[in-house]
């Protein structure tokens, strides 16, 4: 079935981001985040809004393994087929995901409710195997325990906010300009390497590293940070800053984006003390 493209919706979601040069990937959030996937006629009226071309778009729609080009189910369910996943029997589990659903991994089940994927590592290996579904986390998965997990997502109506009670293992990321690891294996917490970036506020420009625990939010920095205030990352190595386009639901400040090894995106609010976080490691 043809997806109805509402023009203004899309055109509020540009405008929403200013239409800015860096914003791109927020905005086919936002237009996924609407449609479920982003369709072609959708992708063509942000071309026609912006300064991107279709073929800049269609490139980044199809480098985040978090966006889609195919409608998606209601529900997203991914099992980490990675090498120590593998060994654990990760196989097992995505038969079980397979059989429950009746769809193969790519597919979306007839009534639409489960879209289903393979992701390479979630960076959870001594956990697994690990399935993701709607954002949520399992680990030791056993075939067994897939129906109770898919009972599970459809009770629940599958926002991918975070709780506190989500610390459950370490998230692999990369930044998103220049791709290259961001994890410091010299500084270990709980035995995982932290996220290192730096950071600006104020006058202040110096090293931060964060806990790569998910739903952590124990940071390590050379200068104290004041709560409430604004604090800009940037890659220590390309230099870029980590910047989402995307404002806090919260506390309205800029989120930062950080890509996710294995595919999907993390973003996490700038403001010292806020800790909205969303993880989406998509279809
Ligand atoms: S191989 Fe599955 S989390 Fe790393």
């Amino acid at each position: 079935m043809k997806t109805r493209i509402n023009p203004e919706d899309v055109f509020r979601i540009v405008d929403k981001h200013n239409n800015s040069q860096g914003a791109i990937i927020s905005i086919l959030e936002d237009v996924q985040a609407t449609y479920n996937y982003l369709p072609e006629a959708a992708l063509r009226i942000v071309a026609s809004r912006t300064s991107h071309s279709l073929v800049d778009l269609f490139g980044v729609a199809t480098f985040y393994r978090s966006f889609s080009l195919e409608p998606r189910g209601k529900h997203i369910a991914s099992v980490c087929m990675g090498t120590a996943c593998h060994v654990r029997g990760s196989r097992q589990v995505l038969k079980s995901f397979e059989d429950n659903l009746r769809v193969k991994a790519g597919g979306t089940s007839t009534d639409g409710e489960f879209s289903l994927s393979t992701v390479n590592c979630v960076g959870a290996c001594a956990l697994g195997p690990v399935a993701v579904v709607d954002g949520d986390y399992y680990r030791n998965v056993k075939d067994g325990d897939v129906s109770g997990i898919l009972d599970r997502a459809s009770r629940i109506d599958g926002a991918l906010k975070m709780t506190d009670d989500e610390r459950v293992f370490a998230v692999s990321v990369s930044c998103p300009s220049c791709n290259r690891s961001l994890l410091n294996d010299e500084h270990l917490l709980d035995g995982h390497p932290m996220i290192r970036v730096t950071a600006s506020f104020g006058r202040k420009h110096g090293w931060i590293r964060l806990s790569s625990l998910y739903g952590d939010y124990r940071i390590q920095s050379e200068y104290a940070i004041p709560k409430g205030v604004v604090v800009h990352f940037f890659c220590p190595r390309c230099h870029a800053e980590l910047r989402s386009g995307r404002l806090c639901p919260d506390c309205d400040a800029p989120t930062i984006l950080l890509l996710v090894r294995g595919g999907g995106t993390i973003q996490l609010c700038s403001r010292s003390g806020c800790k909205q976080h969303f993880l989406d490691l998509g279809g």
